[in-house]
């Protein structure tokens, strides 16, 4: 049957209910995977990237499979409650349906425009671009989309777990069809009018979601932090915990092609930050990825075997101990790992620091030719020799 009646799902009902659910849980279990693992090493970030792909690239997919289940659904007579006399219990499960079917949109468009407004994380494995239209690169708001995901993902728990239990309840003591209903696509339920009226329960939940954005938007905000004088640490903090999250950043560079400045961007990457403010030392790690590079309309040929060769080499490395030489100027003195080569780099940058958030921006001359890169353009003529290096980023104190 692929049509429902009021007392049967068809097909393609039971299909996407259990597509959605799979998927669902494989977000949440990648989510919360995510957030127990460690962000202090190379290899740490490299794993941590990939779970969040996943996690990212099946949040997606949720939404579009979402889409088609609401369109669907809306073509397709409801099936009843098996026990409309219930009415509290019916009105609490359609409640719980509503819920749920928000949590399918909101949960994945939460996490997508909070991706979309901050550069340089774990990308959606797809190639349509990693931005949304309308959504800035913006900390604000990423923030404020990250806060709505996590605390929809609480509202989603308990959604799952009242329909979860309920499903069960209606198999063990009920013992009636309505988990039939759902897989085998059994035929069961009175035939009789909706004794709810089907307004409350939709209502009810979009006021539940509303009320969730509305307390991330504008309720209190646990995250701020006393503002410290640039440059001073958080005295108390400083020394118990190092690592910082990286909220928005740009990795550039600019090229001289034929007597004009170029300029290419590296739009993925991760950084690997360990930062005492009290000292003003510590390490950093930063794995680019280099497949993702733009630049102009020589892309092509910047990824080719002579430049970044990224078909042998997909990324590059900096790691590099951090010193503070004075107030808010420092040095990150290591090695660039480009086109498998090393070659030994400092990179001078201002760091300042505003409460948890610190900014850094710094710039850096390379020379191509270390890197062995344009081994065709052995002058300037064509290609310069130096490479400028653009890169800025905000970090907050986890
Ligand atoms: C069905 C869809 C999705 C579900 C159920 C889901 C669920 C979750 C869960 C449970 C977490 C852990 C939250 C916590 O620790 O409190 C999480 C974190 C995260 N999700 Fe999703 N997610 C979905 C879609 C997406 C999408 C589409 C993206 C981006 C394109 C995304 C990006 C993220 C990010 C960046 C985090 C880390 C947030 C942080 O700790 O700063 N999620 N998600
Ligand atoms: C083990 C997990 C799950 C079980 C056993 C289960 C079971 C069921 C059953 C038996 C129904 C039919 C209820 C009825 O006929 O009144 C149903 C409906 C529904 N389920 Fe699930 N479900 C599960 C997971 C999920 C998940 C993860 C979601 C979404 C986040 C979800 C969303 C829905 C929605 C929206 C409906 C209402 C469909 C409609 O009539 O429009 N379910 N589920």
């Amino acid at each position: 049957m692929i049509r429902n009646t009021a007392q049967s799902y068809g097909a393609p009902a039971r299909l996407l209910h259990w597509l959605t659910a799979l998927l669902i849980f494989s977000a949440i279990a990648l989510g919360l995977y995510a957030e127990t693992l460690p962000r202090d090493s190379e290899a740490a970030a490299a794993t941590l990237r990939t779970i969040y792909s996943a996690h990212k690239t099946i949040g997606v997919a949720t939404f579009f499979v979402a889409l088609i289940r609401i369109l669907w659904a809306l073509t397709q007579a409801k099936p009843v409650s098996l026990h409309p006399d219930r009415k509290l219990e019916t009105l609490a499960a359609e409640l719980v349906h509503w819920a749920l079917y928000g949590a399918m949109l909101i949960m994945p468009a939460s996490g997508w425009v909070s991706h979309a407004a901050e550069a340089g994380f774990a990308p959606i494995l797809w190639p349509f671009g990693q931005g949304l239209p309308f959504v800035p690169q913006s900390e604000t708001v990423a923030h404020a989309a990250t806060g709505i995901h996590k605390l929809s993902a609480l509202v989603l728990y308990a959604a799952i777990a009242f329909h979860v239990l309920g499903a069960f309840k209606h198999v063990l003591i009920d013992r009636d069809e309505t988990l039939a209903r759902m897989t085998r696509g059994t035929v069961a339920g009175p035939l009789l009018q909706r004794p709810v009226p089907h307004f409350v329960a939709p209502i009810a939940a979009l006021l539940l979601w509303a009320a969730v954005i509305v307390t991330v938007l504008f309720g209190p905000q646990p995250g701020a932090a006393p503002t410290t004088a640039p440059g001073t640490a958080p005295a108390a903090t400083a020394a118990t915990e190092s690592g910082w999250q990286v909220t928005q950043g740009n990795l550039g560079f600019t090229v001289t092609q034929m007597g004009a400045a170029v300029t290419g961007q590296l739009p993925n990457w991760t950084a690997a930050i360990d930062y005492d403010p009290a000292t003003g030392t510590g390490t950093v790690t930063v794995n680019i990825d280099t497949t993702t590079l733009s630049l102009g309309s020589v892309t092509d040929q910047a990824k080719g075997a002579d430049f970044f060769d990224t078909a042998n080499h997909p990324g590059a490395t900096f790691t590099a101990t951090i010193a503070r030489t004075d107030g808010t100027a420092h040095e990150a003195t290591g090695t660039l790992t480009l086109r498998g080569v090393e070659v030994p780099l400092t990179l001078p940058f201002t760091l300042t620091l505003e409460g948890d958030t610190a900014t850094m921006s710094g710039q850096v001359a390379l020379d191509r030719r270390a890197f062995g890169m344009g081994a065709a353009f052995p002058d300037e003529s064509t290609v310069g020799f130096a490479v400028t290096v653009d890169v800025a980023l905000s970090a907050t104190h986890r």
